[in-house]
């Protein structure tokens, strides 16, 4: 089966994985790589209702209904967008995936971190990303940058925003814990200073064939 290359970018709010993401599809595209760009939770019509349902303040699942909610919209994602995509040896860039349930449900919200790895193997049928990029920042940093973004046009979207200081820094905790239990498939990078420069430190961590 011909195979494209899945890679995810991961990180707490206002690190810039959209900006990154966007740099990194056109940057691509102009290599003549055939791309697929799509976040979660999202990416389809179900698990964009499923996002919608997840950020609603009303709402407020408890951890384990917000996993299986994730989960279910995952296996609509991998099965309806990322394999196929894939099979059709396209780049799938995807800003987050099973990572962030790892950290956010597992680590940060205590379901624990085997629990979730194993639903998280059970919603994706074992697909695991290329190539993870972790963008890392200083939680008040970021959140001087999300801020930002929420006070123009993109709107408030995200309940997690208000979330406080600590939670922030045991987000960013999580992903570094990522980082350390899978070297080979996970690397940081510094998301401190303007778009261009944070882009250059991603460009050598990419696949040989994608720099
Ligand atoms: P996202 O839109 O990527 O937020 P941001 O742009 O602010 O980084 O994701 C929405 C929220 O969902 C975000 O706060 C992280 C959370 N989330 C989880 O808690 N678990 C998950 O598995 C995923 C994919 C996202």
């Amino acid at each position: 089966m011909p195979r494209g290359t899945f890679i995810t970018f991961e990180g707490g709010e206002g690190t810039g994985k959209s900006t990154q993401l966007a740099l990194l599809d056109e940057w691509l595209r102009t290599l003549g790589h055939r791309t697929v760009l799509t976040r979660e939770p999202g990416g389809t019509a179900l698990a964009e209702a499923v996002r919608a349902l997840l950020l609603d303040p009303q709402l407020a699942p408890d951890g384990w209904s917000e996993i299986f909610l994730l989960e279910a919209a995952r296996h609509d994602h991998v099965e309806r967008v990322i394999r196929p995509a894939l099979a059709a040896g396209a780049v799938v860039l995807s800003d987050r995936f099973a990572d962030s349930s790892l950290v956010y449900q597992g680590l940060v919200r205590g379901l624990g971190w085997d629990e979730v790895a194993a639903l998280n193997r059970l919603a994706t049928g074992g697909l695991e990303p290329d190539l993870t990029v972790v963008l890392d920042l200083d939680p008040e940093a970021a959140l001087t940058r999300a801020h930002r973004r929420n006070s123009h046009g993109a709107g408030r979207e995200s309940r997690l925003d208000d979330e406080p200081a600590a939670f922030h820094r045991a987000v960013r905790e999580g992903f570094l814990e990522l980082a350390r239990r899978e070297p080979d498939r996970v690397r940081v990078v510094d998301a401190a200073g303007a778009p261009d420069k944070v882009f250059a430190r991603i460009r050598p961590v990419l696949p040989e064939a994608l720099r």
